[in-house]
């Protein structure tokens, strides 16, 4: 059934990626309420209401879905009973049980190996014997992972060779966790693919994106890739996103190896950073895609007309209480400035990005990164 505006849209998550989403549907006339922990989210100012209310609270979910006719999520840390709640007054998409397998590291790598897609070595560690017998298994060198709640670098430890077991599993707070083997990377890509309740599907082609300190640096739209490498990773986010009966959008994070190997590093069933590229490459924005998805609409055209890079902004920029020089950055022809809205700005916080459009990927990102360098 097709949710129509001026319909409401709820969405878990009143950060960046709620807010982007936001503005898309509101822009197509939907009515948008979020639910977040912080009543001044970065949602706030562009939606009809902030539910107060943490991600595993069964009452503020029920408040959020009683007035939206479909919810969604920005964000898949969300408790079961919270999404339980939900599904007791609206439509929940992506589904139910594609969140309850992605948002558990280890049932996520115990899917993804169960329905044969490939992944690199791993262990799950309860404890720090567990995690020292998996660096001698996997090791030298280690990248652990609680299995619940990270992002961006977050809940994750890199564990070298010469480093502790016992004060990497301290870090993470002695939860259960993935051991995942070091991997010898010779790029990173990632693909994201919206599909449609009925089961109509479409793919955006494959993102190239650079990590720092394990956090997205940036990306370019489309990834310049051999053909056959992004129709290989394409047709793998394809066949992922049907396998978990996708109702929304997902991003299938990829590594490839030196030795050509592409592998699943991780899913994530909503907005993703390295599609904000989207908005100024492709006809239809991953925001607007999502919100097309999960009201059933007809998706829209993803070919991208020109390439498109972004730069990530982080709160290192306003330490000392100093403003970037927004202006000077925008003088780099091509480029536009997304700023979230967020109050304050701490080390490795995402505040915004920079994107840019070109002739080439290669232009696209020369603009995008000198208007950075400006800042
Ligand atoms: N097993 C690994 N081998 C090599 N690099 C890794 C590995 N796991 C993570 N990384 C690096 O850290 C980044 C973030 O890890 P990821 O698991 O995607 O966490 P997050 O949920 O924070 O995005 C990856 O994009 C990659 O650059
Ligand atoms: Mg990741």
């Amino acid at each position: 059934m097709t949710i129509l505006p001026p319909s409401s849209i709820g969405i878990l998550g009143g950060g960046q990626l709620g807010r982007m989403t936001a503005l898309a549907a509101r822009q197509m006339g939907y009515g948008v309420q979020v639910l977040d922990p912080l009543a001044d989210c970065a949602a706030r100012p562009v939606v009809d209401r902030v539910v107060a209310a943490r991600f595993d609270d069964p009452d503020g979910a029920a408040e959020l879905a009683r007035e939206c006719a479909v919810v969604t999520l920005e964000i898949e840390q969300i408790a079961p009973a919270a999404l339980e709640a939900v599904l007791a007054h609206a439509l929940l998409r992506p589904g139910a049980e594609a969140l309850r397998i992605i948002r558990d590291r280890q049932l996520q790598k115990e899917w993804l190996a169960a329905q044969g897609f490939p992944i690199g070595r791993y262990a799950v560690v309860s404890s720090v014997d567990d995690l020292a017998a998996a660096q001698r298994d996997l090791g030298p060198l280690l990248f652990v992972k609680a299995c619940e709640g990270g992002y961006d670098g977050r809940s994750q430890v890199r564990l070298g060779a010469a480093e502790s077991a016992a004060d990497a599993f301290a870090l993470l707070g002695n939860r259960r966790s993935v051991a995942e083997q070091g991997l010898d990377l010779a790029l990173e890509l990632s693909v994201l693919v919206a599909r449609r309740p009925s089961g109509d599907t479409r793919t955006y082609p494959a993102a190239f994106n650079q990590h720092e300190r394990q956090i997205l640096a940036w990306s370019v739209l489309p990834a310049e890739l051999p053909p056959n490498v992004a129709a290989h990773a394409e047709r793998m986010a394809e066949e992922i996103a049907r396998a978990v009966r996708l109702e929304g959008i997902l991003a299938v994070e990829m590594f490839v190896l030196r030795s050509g190997e592409l592998l699943v590093n991780e899913l994530a069933p909503r907005p993703h950073n390295s599609y904000h590229a989207s908005e100024l490459a492709c006809p239809t924005s991953q925001f607007e895609q999502l919100v097309r998805a999960v009201c059933d609409l007809p998706l829209g055209d993803v070919t991208p007309a020109r390439p498109s890079a972004i730069v990530n902004l982080f709160g290192d920029l306003w330490l000392e209480g100093r403003t970037p020089a927004f202006a000077r950055a925008l003088e780099v022809e091509g480029t536009r400035l997304f700023l979230y809205g967020k109050h304050t700005p701490r080390e490795g916080r995402k505040m915004g990005h920079l994107a840019a459009i070109g002739d080439t990927a290669q232009q696209a990102l020369e603009r995008v990164q000198r208007a950075a360098a400006r800042l």
